[in-house]
């Protein structure tokens, strides 16, 4: 039994195989046009695990992703490949219209193919027998952000909240999302979305909050607060997410939307202090100075969400699904791995760390 995964060489895509490898005995193809957020360094542990085959390539190019799904007749895809950093997206939109509008249309289309067994458009030679018209999915993974911002008095997003995107990213997301909808909609393709909340752990790309923190942190720079640090964001260990994902693959109703998230709403000064005293308990600087020193408020971010918060209840009730993780223990185990991962950070942030992060705010 084979899987096709997509993205996973970015941060959950490759937390995903590692744990998909380790917990099943199914070969898993993995698809990645490594850009700046893909890095090979995160299945280092797979490299002579003949179940893992990686092969270089975009979502976009039809005739690799046909030839890939002829040669190995997949049982599921899972869609993780995506333009993920809001602010990149305010700063230059063209690869998340790309990617995940454009991208995730020509995915869909090479499924089609598959799944009705007919020519694709961009390669005759495409058509492929052998889906299971039983078993096969297509799990599209997508993000909270698509339901646009909450006050503090409105109720955690439903799977049944209206789409509002304010960001380039979230909107690039919500168009992804519905172009699946609407495949399951019109040609019957058994589709699964999730849509997640933060997510932090392992190979995080120090781009993102909660690892920028941590190695800005070791490094003694600035640790930039946007606005008023009062914005809050509702957090998930990496691994829960892979669970989840696991979980919907295996049980989940086709057709059907999940939100998956840990009930852990946290402002983001609260999330930047927990870091900062874990640190000081952990890696204590040589002057005694508290690594909270190090916060600076900037500008904030162009329209900038206040709150997220997942109402995950659909998942927990219909699949069983529930976070093992709190955000203290989630929180502990990813500071702990940037701290006993030195080799990787300094591999992360060499080259042209600076020009890959695209980022006003990086000092
Ligand atoms: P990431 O940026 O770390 O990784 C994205 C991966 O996709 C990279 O390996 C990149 O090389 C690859 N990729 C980009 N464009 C591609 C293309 N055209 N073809 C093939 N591969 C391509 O992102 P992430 O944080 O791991 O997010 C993965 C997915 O989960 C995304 O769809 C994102 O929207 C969603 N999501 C992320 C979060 C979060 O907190 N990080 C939360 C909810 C949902
Ligand atoms: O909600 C799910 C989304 O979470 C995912 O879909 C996205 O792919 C993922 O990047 C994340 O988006 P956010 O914009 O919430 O994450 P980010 O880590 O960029 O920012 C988290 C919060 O921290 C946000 O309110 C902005 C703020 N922030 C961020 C950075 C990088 C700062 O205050 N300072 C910073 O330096």
């Amino acid at each position: 039994m084979t899987l096709l995964v997509t993205g996973g060489a970015g941060f959950i895509g490759s937390n995903f195989v590692l744990d998909w490898l380790n917990e099943s005995d199914e070969q898993v193809i993995n698809l990645d046009k490594l850009t700046y957020a893909g890095n090979l360094e995160n299945l280092t542990s797979l490299r002579h695990n003949p179940r893992h085959i990686f092969r270089h390539g975009d979502i976009k190019d039809a005739i690799l992703v046909c030839g890939l799904i002829k040669e190995y007749k997949p049982r599921a895809i899972i869609n993780f490949a995506a333009e993920s950093h809001v602010d990149r997206s305010i700063h230059d939109p063209e690869d998340f219209i790309q990617t995940n509008i454009v991208g995730t249309f020509q995915l869909l289309e090479s499924v089609r193919s598959y799944w009705e067994n007919l020519p694709s458009k961009a390669n005759g030679e495409c058509k492929t027998k052998g889906v299971n018209k039983t078993s096969f999915r297509f799990l599209h993974v997508s993000t909270d952000e698509v339901y646009g911002s909450l006050t503090k008095d409105d109720s955690a997003f439903t799977e049944s909240n209206r789409y509002k995107p304010n960001s380039p990213y979230s909107a690039s997301k919500a168009a992804s999302d519905h172009l699946v909808r609407s495949y399951h909609h019109t040609y019957g393709l058994p589709v699964l979305t999730t849509n997640c909340s933060n997510n932090y752990g392992p190979y995080h790309f120090p781009e993102k909050l909660i690892p920028l923190m941590i190695v800005n942190a070791l490094a003694g720079k600035p640790l930039p607060v946007y606005g008023d640090g009062q914005q809050i964001r509702d957090w998930l260990y990496v691994k829960d997410h892979c669970s989840a994902i696991r979980r919907v693959l295996e049980a989940g109703d086709v057709g059907e939307v999940y939100n998956i998230g840990g009930c852990n709403e946290k402002p983001n000064l609260e999330v930047i202090y927990a870091i900062c005293g874990l640190l000081d308990e952990l890696a204590a600087r040589t002057d005694g100075i508290n690594y909270h020193e190090q916060i600076t408020y900037i500008a904030d971010r162009p329209g900038h969400d206040r709150r997220y918060a997942i109402d995950a209840s659909k998942i927990e009730q219909k699949l069983g699904w529930k976070p093992a993780e709190t955000f203290e223990s989630g929180i502990r185990k990813t500071v702990l791995w940037y701290l006993t991962n030195p080799e990787w950070v300094a591999h992360v942030q060499s080259g042209t760390y600076r020009e890959r992060i695209q980022s006003p705010y990086i000092t």
